[in-house]
């Protein structure tokens, strides 16, 4: 038999759409898939529905499968992310030779990855943590993908990863070499931060509109919106999402209101409040979903406030389409920000428009936005600051705050509205009640404090109590 270019472990849903996309690239690939925990037929169930497949070799034991590939070896691993990674590892370490490169293709924490890579490296190993976006259509058909590790690794597995991933409009994958250690899973994670409140967002949209307007006609005002500036891979979803029946039923009335998560987005709110960035946008998308997870507490609750669901007085709509188009701006700022003061604090020399550029098309996050920061960041570096950003903000100000004060009256929570608009307020007032905080520390604590009338560098302190 002769030995394939490329192997893939893990069959999952992720991992046999990326087989299939490979061995359409006409790389020759085996795949091996464990047979514990009642997976002994996935392997098998793989081959006999893709009986075309010549250039796919199955395996159920790792060791054959790992004879059966050239060397160096480039294994793309596609398991859960956490232990079953590191317990994979361990298996593998054993079986390879100096040179193999294995990429973790999951939603690995970035210093795992780059815990991992050290690893690997005392093993003669290289280890590549690529973020994959695009859920199961992109893995078929083109995700984008961020792979981080070194550059050597990177230039031996980049001709299999470009050709399996989307391409830009200018024809160009998107996937590139983000940087050293775990930073592709970093960019990854904040891909997945923004990702987050972009969601919540059009969830905040449809509640807002929902209180007047029926599914249907919420979804011809996504459909008119999603064919311009607006238009994104989510929007176009949730069209699709409101229109959805099932035996002559709405799915969407029938979903329970309790949102599900796997992590990435409070592991890039944490991160975003240890680099001292303000992530507002992304943590309170998290916050909501924690939020309703508290259903029977919610459903107890509730029936003590008796409001009106149902109302005429129905929202602006042009207020809303600029409300959305401000706090996306906010959004992808706080993202981008997040990037660059990584790349800064861990000296990764990311590039933003690299970054923008592979998320332009393939991802969760694609966007005609994000194809006009692609624009902008090869001159810029931020998106508030910039031209565009500053000017669409602030004359966009007044419709969020309309478009608030209506959830205000509504009683619709508005958590990622609302931490746009006052993101934006902070961030261009010259005052902000920052003095009083500080009074306080110093009161308490003796903490200390900058005086505006005199150097920065010097630290006050007053005597507070007689
Ligand atoms: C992607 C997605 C994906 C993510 C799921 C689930 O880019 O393809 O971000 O990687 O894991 O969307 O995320 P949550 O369960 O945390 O919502």
């Amino acid at each position: 038999m002769n030995k394939s270019y490329f192997g893939l472990i893990g069959l999952g849903v992720m991992g046999s759409n990326l087989a299939l996309n490979i061995a359409d690239k006409r790389f020759s690939l085996s795949v091996y898939n464990r047979s514990a925990n009642g997976e002994s037929e996935i392997v098998k169930k793989f081959s006999d529905t893709n009986p075309s497949y010549e250039n796919i070799q199955g395996y159920n034991d790792l060791k054959k499968f790992i004879l059966s590939l050239e060397r160096p070896r480039k294994i793309l691993i596609m398991i859960k992310a956490g232990k079953p990674i590191d317990d994979q590892i361990t298996e593998l370490i054993p079986l390879l030779n100096k040179g193999d490169i294995l990429i973790d293709g999951g939603n690995s924490y970035f210093t795992d990855t780059a815990n991992r890579s050290d690893l690997l490296q005392k093993n003669k190993l290289y280890y590549i943590g690529a973020g994959i976006s695009g859920g199961e259509k992109g893995a078929r058909n083109g995700p984008s993908i961020m792979p981080g590790g070194t550059l050597e690794s990177y230039n031996s597995v980049s001709k299999v990863l470009e050709s399996i991933a989307a391409t830009d409009d200018q024809g160009f994958p998107c996937c590139t070499f983000i940087g050293p250690d775990g930073s592709g899973h970093f960019v990854k994670m904040v891909h997945n931060g923004i990702e987050y409140a972009e969601m919540q967002l059009l969830a905040e949209l449809f509640s807002l509109m929902n209180r007047s307007m029926s599914f249907d006609e919420i979804a011809n005002v996504f459909e008119t919106w999603n064919t311009g500036e607006l238009s994104s891979y989510l929007l176009e979803i949730s069209i699709q999402i409101l229109r959805k029946k099932e035996q002559g039923k709405y799915v969407l009335d029938i979903i329970l209101d309790k949102a599900g998560n796997k992590g990435t987005g409070s592991w890039s709110s944490k991160i975003a409040f240890d680099l001292g960035i303000p992530g507002t946008m992304m943590s309170s998308a998290v916050f909501s979903r924690y939020i309703s997870s508290f259903k029977s507490d919610r459903n107890t609750l509730s029936k003590k406030i008796p409001f009106n669901t149902i109302d005429s007085n129905k929202i602006d709509l042009d207020n809303l389409k600029d409300a959305y188009q401000f706090a996306r701006i906010i959004n992808h700022t706080q993202g981008f920000d997040l990037i660059k003061k990584a790349s800064e604090s861990y000296s990764w020399n990311l590039n933003l428009y690299d970054i923008s550029r592979i998320w332009s098309n393939g991802c969760i996050i694609k966007s005609a936005l994000m194809n006009r920061l692609r624009s902008l960041f090869k001159n810029e570096t931020n998106l508030l600051k910039s031209e565009f950003g500053f000017d669409l903000l602030k004359t966009n100000e007044a419709s969020i705050s309309k478009v608030l004060k209506y959830g205000i009256d509504q009683r619709i929570a508005l958590h990622c509205l609302s931490s746009a608009l006052n993101y934006w307020i902070d961030m261009t007032n010259k005052n902000v009640p920052a003095n009083f905080i500080q009074a306080q520390r110093d009161f308490f604590g003796s903490h200390g404090y900058q005086r505006n009338d005199k150097p920065a560098d010097k630290i006050y302190h007053t005597k507070w109590e007689k």
